[in-house]
């Protein structure tokens, strides 16, 4: 198997810029521009494909500590600030285990007169957080996705009159470089995703490649991260996958595959408004319909990226009943292989399992009756629900978790 790496990541990274806009009412594609200016920056200062790989792949997720983020945006204090730094540096190095990236995200508040945040100066961090920092300072400000172009002398100017206190020299001469009207169009909303087709190097991995199963589990930590019911929701149904696939003897790209499918099978629920995913009482028909969605808008996420057709067809098909009456392509029995069935049986086991805000925390005991009784129905696998009862009554007596291929 072969991912390709470099639109996995820019498609979590589209996932990450939906929270952010909702959450914070910030700007939409704010990574994906941020990743796009620091791409052209590093061509121009000269960097090889390796390093800007690495210098995007930052780009793309300097903000994804996202709770730390939130925090830091809401209350605007320094150790919030400082937390966010942190945490998304360490996002980044276990994704980018094998490349040097010593400081690219931790120092992307940082300015040249050492008034940022940890108080380094010009030549004290790396210049590729510099890049980081100026593209994020002047989108932040001047909302890049629609700023007018007549307004490009003025941003030019106030680079210039910061060039030595906010941005260090380098940055600021490289922004200065590449900041044309040209650049500015390619930023706009409308343009952005080609745009950053375009600009963001080829990166693959394989089912060996640590980077992916790291990948896989910051991304179900991000999804699950939007509501505090499913606060360990896509972890949890990943792990419980991984540990099926280990009872069924799959080989490691087989184990990868499903993994995969199930880190990502509720990536659609960003888009989804926290206040339907938390609502206490029923949802009405339209936010149900909006609900239901999400599986839609996973299967759009995930569709076009290479190496994951079929891994998208899994994780879309988490929802789709054995008699044909699932969404949100309505599949019949015939059309659902045993990855499909599973996954979907997964799922059930651990939505009924977890607290949700209309019933408690319930135990293997409680749990599997109701999934025995949906088999009965015809709804979902017998044979399966059988192996997950067997393979789950002992992973909830021994707690060890799988937390590798
Ligand atoms: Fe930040
Ligand atoms: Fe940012
Ligand atoms: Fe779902
Ligand atoms: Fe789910």
């Amino acid at each position: 198997m072969t991912i390709r790496m470099d639109q996995l990541v820019r498609a979590i990274s589209s996932a990450l810029d939906i929270v952010e806009g909702e959450l914070l009412g910030a700007s939409t594609h704010h990574g994906k521009r941020i990743a796009v200016l620091s791409a052209a920056m590093g061509r121009k200062l000269g960097m090889d494909e390796q390093s800007l790989s690495a210098l995007v792949t930052c780009a793309l997720f300097h903000d994804s500590a996202l709770t730390e983020y939130i925090l830091a945006e809401k209350e605007g204090s320094n150790p919030a600030l400082k937390l966010h730094c942190e945490a998304g540096q360490r996002n980044v190095e276990d994704l980018l285990y094998h490349v040097n990236i010593e400081g690219f995200v931790l120092y992307h508040h940082e300015q040249a007169d050492g008034l940022g945040i940890f108080g380094k100066k010009e030549g004290e961090f790396p210049e590729e957080a510099a890049l980081i920092a100026i593209a994020d300072r002047l989108d932040v400000v001047h909302h890049f996705q629609r700023v007018p172009f007549d307004y490009l002398p003025e941003i030019r100017d106030e680079i210039m009159r910061e060039t030595g206190t906010r941005f260090t020299r380098k940055a600021a001469q490289a922004m200065l470089d590449i900041l044309t009207e040209d650049m500015l169009a390619s930023l706009q909303d409308e343009r952005i995703a080609a745009t950053a087709h375009e600009m963001i190097p080829i990166w693959t991995a394989d089912a060996e490649d640590r980077a992916l199963f790291r990948l896989a589990e910051l991304s179900a930590q991000i999804i699950d991260y939007k509501s505090i019911f499913t606060k360990r929701h896509s972890e949890e149904i990943a792990r419980r996958a991984l540990l099926m696939g280990k009872y069924y003897g799959y080989n490691k790209d087989e184990q990868m595959e499903l993994y995969l499918a199930a880190a990502f099978h509720d990536i659609g629920k960003l888009a989804v408004p926290s206040a339907i995913l938390e609502k206490p009482g029923k949802l009405d028909d339209q936010e149900f319909a909006i609900m239901k969605d999400h599986v839609r808008k996973t299967y759009e996420i995930l569709k076009d990226i290479k190496g994951f057709e079929y891994i998208c067809t899994i994780a879309s098909a988490h929802h789709e009943k054995l008699d044909g009456s699932g969404y949100p392509f309505a599949k019949k029995a015939e059309e659902l292989d045993f990855n499909a069935r599973l996954l979907a049986c997964i799922d059930i086991y651990q939505a009924v399992c977890e607290a949700r805000p209309y019933h408690a925390e319930r135990t293997h005991e409680q749990t599997t009756p109701i999934l025995y009784d949906m088999a009965e129905k015809g709804f979902i696998d017998k044979a399966i629900v059988s192996d997950l009862d067997t393979v789950m009554h002992d992973y909830a007596k021994a707690a060890n978790l799988p937390t590798q291929i």
